[in-house]
């Protein structure tokens, strides 16, 4: 377990050995075996298979980039299967979709708690990303994250695709080609929810595989409003995203002149020119912590 949050999460589809097969060396911080949407509901038994193979194949599966899986929601009657398939291989985490509120990610904790035990793993080792907005009625539990007592929870992530077919929506996009209000909306909601409960928050992904400029842009801003990693569908999205949830020289250079300019104890301190007091000495301090 890295305490270190973790930037990128590469999907790949489960059921392709070509992708699968492109993915070792990758500078992902993490890379999600799908089993869910990028999988045709005819190739989910010969994906969990490759899967699971693929998973027990790993040379190291205690470094980088850990291994996740995602797998189908629970009221597909997938679910239990995907994990059957994979657990015993030891990935480093579970995503779930589709959930409706914490208490179906407590329910895959219990699952979990049970194949751990079965599997001779580390109770609790396995860690739980949910996609926490993508139905109608998820938006309004993300705040009961918080409190939900979750020991195994990661962080949360959410998506815009999926509610936008809750919502029987044509679009998700404004007319400035940004996220529509609602998606806007329950963006903040997920990263208030994920960080009142004490977890990461993960940015959703970037649909445009071919704009590694507007990739990076938006993931920067991601991470300067509190996201701590993003998820990403190609290869060529890793380095992009890796780079922008990583703190810049000049980020560093002034987050240590902020934690010297507090040295003795003071609530404010003025630094060129401007008013710091403990809230700023915090951030600093956060992303000292991303770097040592
Ligand atoms: N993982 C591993 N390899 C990938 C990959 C991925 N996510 N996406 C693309 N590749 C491979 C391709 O197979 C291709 O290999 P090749 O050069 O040997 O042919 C190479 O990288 C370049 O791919 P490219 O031609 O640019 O893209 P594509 O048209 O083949 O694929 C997608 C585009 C979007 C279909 C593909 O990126 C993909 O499957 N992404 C993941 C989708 C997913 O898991 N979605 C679920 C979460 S929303
Ligand atoms: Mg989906």
């Amino acid at each position: 377990m890295t305490t270190r949050p973790l930037r990128s999460f590469l999907f790949v589809p489960g059921d392709s050995e070509k992708k699968l097969g492109k993915i070792d060396g990758s500078p992902a911080d993490a890379i999600i075996l799908d089993l869910e949407d990028s999988v045709s509901p005819s190739r989910k038994t010969a994906a969990r298979r490759l899967v699971a193979d693929y998973l027990r194949d790993a040379v190291d599966t205690a470094g980088l980039p850990q291994l996740w899986v995602r797998i189908n929601p629970l009221d597909s009657g997938e679910a239990l299967a995907d994990l059957a398939a994979v657990v015993a291989a030891g990935p480093a985490g579970i995503m779930i979709p589709k959930i409706d509120g914490p208490d179906q990610v407590q329910q895959v904790s219990h699952y979990l708690d049970a194949f751990e035990a079965a599997h001779g793993l580390s109770a609790g080792q396995i860690r739980l990303l949910p996609v926490a907005t993508e139905t109608a009625s998820a938006p309004f539990r993300l705040g009961d994250f918080a409190g939900a007592g979750i020991d195994r929870l990661y962080g949360l992530t959410w998506g815009a695709e999926d509610l936008s077919a809750a919502l029987g929506a044509s679009t998700n996009l404004g007319p400035d080609g940004d996220w529509a209000v609602t998606y806007r909306l329950v963006r903040s909601l997920m990263l208030m929810g994920a960080r009142a409960a004490g977890v990461e928050a993960v940015e959703t992904l970037y649909v445009d595989i071919r704009d590694p400029d507007g990739l990076a842009e938006s993931s920067r801003r991601a991470r300067g409003e509190g996201f701590s990693g993003r998820i990403a569908i190609h290869p060529a999205q890793v380095e992009p995203i890796n780079d922008a949830f990583t703190p810049t020289e000049a980020e560093i250079e002034f987050a240590r002149r902020v934690v010297a300019a507090f040295d003795g104890e003071v609530g404010t301190v003025a630094l060129d020119g401007k008013m710091l007091d403990l809230p700023h000495l915090k951030q600093a301090q956060r992303v000292l912590a991303l770097v040592d």
